[in-house]
């Protein structure tokens, strides 16, 4: 069903808002106020745009849509959103990188990989699961709260912020006592309960695309956030399932492209988790930032060999520099910056 959206400066009044509703009202549409971050939108079923009173702010835009998804919307911030995790800012023009170990596994194996990551130019943050969803139930699924712990300990030594899965309703509230971003994994795009309550908090959400999801199913997911009041939403495509198996999964490039297109929300890539081969690590990241990617998401392991979750895509610490180099060269070439 199609629908028309009234977007507004943040500077208009509740009152000024009420008296659009109204008029909205008397035309006999349902009409409803939603808010993008400090954006006040107004979301009616009569889409005969009508206009105001002039005493009543006007709209900057409006749109008219259908299919389910409105604060996701390019049209509705055309700027762009710039989501703040810790002191990174992803969104602005220039590229972030996040990287560290697919699994937190010890602090001997944090401090490896950490203290490598820290260094390179360009890396905004540390990536680490402490819980680990995974295939088998048998399989390793993460040290739990202590993970976070030492989550905690290498932002303490590196002073960079962490990004770190949450996979229960139950953990949100405690994970937001730690993690400066929440990650929600492909298997739970889909978890709209999980997607309200991250939502609730307010704490900015790496959202990785389902690897059964199309790119319309992975907007709708990101708009459950958005609607719970959280503009601060990062979509990772992070591969698809296709008959290809000589990858892990299929990185979708075109969805890059196209979610920057749909969405104001910033794109991440997972160069990692979509090919599983570390070799295509680099290749596959420089077609994604040239593809308009704001961020990458990166695995990156002292010893893959030894790593109790996926070793087999990580890239090590001399691999992760030499990408880190070329990136730089990619980003300045298409008139961007490294963070
Ligand atoms: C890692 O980040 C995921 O938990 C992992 O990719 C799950 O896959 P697997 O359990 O099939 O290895
Ligand atoms: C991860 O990045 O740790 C992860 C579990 O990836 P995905 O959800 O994309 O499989």
């Amino acid at each position: 069903s199609s629908e028309m959206l009234y977007v507004f400066q943040p500077s208009a009044q509740p009152a000024e808002l009420d008296e659009w509703l109204a008029l909205l009202a008397a035309r006999g549409g349902g009409s409803s106020l939603i808010r993008l971050g400090p954006t006040p939108v107004i979301a009616t079923t009569d889409t005969v745009e009508i206009t105001a009173p002039a005493r009543l702010p006007r709209p900057v835009a409006t749109v008219r849509v259908t299919g389910g998804v409105r604060l996701t919307r390019r049209e509705v911030r055309p700027e762009g959103t710039v989501v703040s995790i810790g002191p990174a800012r992803i969104g602005d023009g220039r590229l972030a990188v996040f990287a560290g170990p697919c699994a937190v596994e010890s602090r001997e194996q944090m401090d490896a990989v950490v203290s490598t990551v820290a260094a390179g130019n360009g890396v905004v943050g540390l990536r680490g699961g402490a819980f680990k969803p995974r295939t088998s139930p048998y399989a390793f699924h993460g040290l739990k709260w202590s993970g976070l712990d030492l989550l905690q300990e290498a932002r303490e030594k590196t002073g960079l912020p962490i990004l770190t899965e949450v996979v229960d309703t139950r953990h949100v509230e405690r994970v937001a006592e730690i993690a400066d971003a929440f990650q929600i994994g492909a298997r739970n795009m889909q978890n709209f309960e999980l997607l309200r309550e991250v939502g609730e908090t307010g704490r900015p959400v790496v959202l990785k695309r389902g690897f059964g999801c199309t790119v319309d199913e992975t907007l709708s997911a990101a708009e459950y956030i958005l609607a719970a009041g959280n503009d601060q939403v990062i979509l990772c495509e992070r591969g698809i399932r296709t008959f290809e198996h000589a990858t892990r999964f299929t990185l979708d490039i075109s969805a890059v492209a196209l979610l920057k297109q749909r969405s104001h929300l910033p794109v991440m890539v997972d160069p990692s988790h979509s090919t599983g081969l570390p070799n295509l690590v680099a290749p596959v990241s420089l077609a994604a930032v040239a593809a308009g990617a704001d961020a990458l998401l990166i695995d990156v392991h002292a010893q893959p060999e030894q790593a109790l979750c996926d070793g087999a895509q990580a890239l090590r610490p001399s691999g992760f520099h030499e990408l880190m180099g070329r990136l730089e060269m990619l980003v300045l070439g298409l008139g961007r910056d490294v963070s």
